[in-house]
């Protein structure tokens, strides 16, 4: 390996959280002691050794929707990490940098590498150095859910100082990015959410809020139009009711564009699997027809471009990562029943290294 740390040997056995079959978290998650560790990089990679690690809903979605031959298990669950390189194949990163990042979920299945382990291989273009001022367990889940709220923004939004946003699910993970971004560029932010998040979303930063379970917003949005329309909607539950989308017309500017994280696929039944398949391949005819406004469901990948703006929101405190809880190595299953309860607000994190911040 290519620029190794020579004080801290490398071991060849890890302990490691590996998807090795589809279910649940609890079903089909194993913890190994003497899972591989990698011991070759290609050009371009690092080898990270973890200290925190974070949570997804895509990880429990996957793993209860995909059979081990299309997911090619087994590999460590979960993708976002904060870690110290120790051995590099690449030229901007060397040993003891201290990074984060996220194994994007085609690298995961490709190269079998995942968060939940002591080490991972991963692509140099998927991490940044960490800011000196974040903690590792601060960091640990800030990409997946920043890069997806700043592409969703300002690649498939093209969102402009000064604009008006709506951002449906403001205490989601994505959506606390999603709010700080909006407002680090200037634009005024109306946000849904539960009650008790009302405070902690104006501190950060949301002008207007509305409770999502005191009734459709959409019904509010019609009787009471923002003035000027909004310029963006962004959905960043993904199950939200289809008809925020179709009676859009009355609160969205007619360029406007509604973009969401789209309803993706939950549970192991098959029925709920395919319901969910020609929800999402369907919706944009059959629920959508006829709304003459622009419709973007995305999914996100690597992207160093949103990975470097996110840093920069960071490093001029625009941005401000947010924990829900930090559990043990040990814990990991009971961390996934939380974030399975969807009441989440902010990160769920794992310590792999106990004794990190
Ligand atoms: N497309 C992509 O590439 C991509 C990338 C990342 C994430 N995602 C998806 O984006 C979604 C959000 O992910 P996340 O990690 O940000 O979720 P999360 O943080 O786990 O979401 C939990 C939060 O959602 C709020 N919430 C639940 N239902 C809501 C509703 N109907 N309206 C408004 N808020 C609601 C909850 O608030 P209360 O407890 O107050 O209700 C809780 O604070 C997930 O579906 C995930 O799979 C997609």
């Amino acid at each position: 390996m290519s620029n190794t740390s020579s004080s801290n040997p490398i071991p060849d056995k890890q302990k490691a959280w590996r998807a090795v079959k589809r279910g649940t978290p609890a079903e089909a998650i194993r913890f190994d002691k003497d899972a591989p560790v990698p011991s070759k990089l290609k050009q371009g990679e690092v080898l990270v050794k973890v200290q925190a690690a974070a949570l997804n809903p895509v990880d429990y979605k996957l793993l209860g929707m995909l059979p081990n031959l299309i997911a090619n298990r087994p590999y460590p669950m979960a993708n976002d990490i904060a870690g110290v390189v120790v051995a590099s194949a690449d030229s901007k990163f060397a040993v003891g940098d201290e990074v984060f990042g996220t194994v994007w979920l085609q690298a995961q299945r490709k190269e079998q590498q995942g968060a939940l382990a002591e080490y991972v291989r991963i692509a140099a273009t998927s991490i940044a150095k960490r800011p000196k001022d974040i903690k590792p367990t601060e960091a640990a889940g800030i990409s997946m859910v920043a890069v997806t709220a700043s592409v969703g923004l300002f690649q498939h939004g093209n969102l402009q100082p000064g604009q008006n946003v709506f951002i449906s699910g403001g205490s989601t993970a994505v959506g606390l990015a999603a709010i700080q971004f909006a407002k680090a560029i200037g634009c005024k932010v109306t946000v849904t959410g539960s009650g008790p998040k009302e405070e902690m979303l104006r501190t950060l930063g949301a002008d207007e809020f509305m409770d999502y379970t005191k009734g459709p917003v959409y019904d509010r949005l019609i009787e009471n139009p923002p003035s000027p329309k909004f310029d963006i909607i962004f959905d960043t539950v993904g199950s939200v009711d289809p008809k925020l989308f179709s009676l859009s017309e009355a609160y969205l500017a007619p360029d406007g564009t509604f973009l969401s994280v789209g309803p993706q696929p939950e549970g192991s039944g098959k029925l709920g699997q395919l319901a969910n398949f020609f929800w999402t391949v369907s919706r944009p005819t059959w629920v959508c027809g006829g709304v003459n406004r622009k419709l973007c469901i995305f999914s996100t990948s690597e992207s160093p471009e949103e990975l470097a703006r996110v840093v920069k929101f960071l490093e001029e405190k625009k941005f401000k990562p947010a924990v829900d809880s930090v559990y043990s190595f040990d814990q990991v299953v009971e961390a996934y029943n939380h974030l399975m309860t969807k009441r989440a607000t902010g990160k769920v994190v794992i310590k792999v290294d106990p004794d990190v911040q």
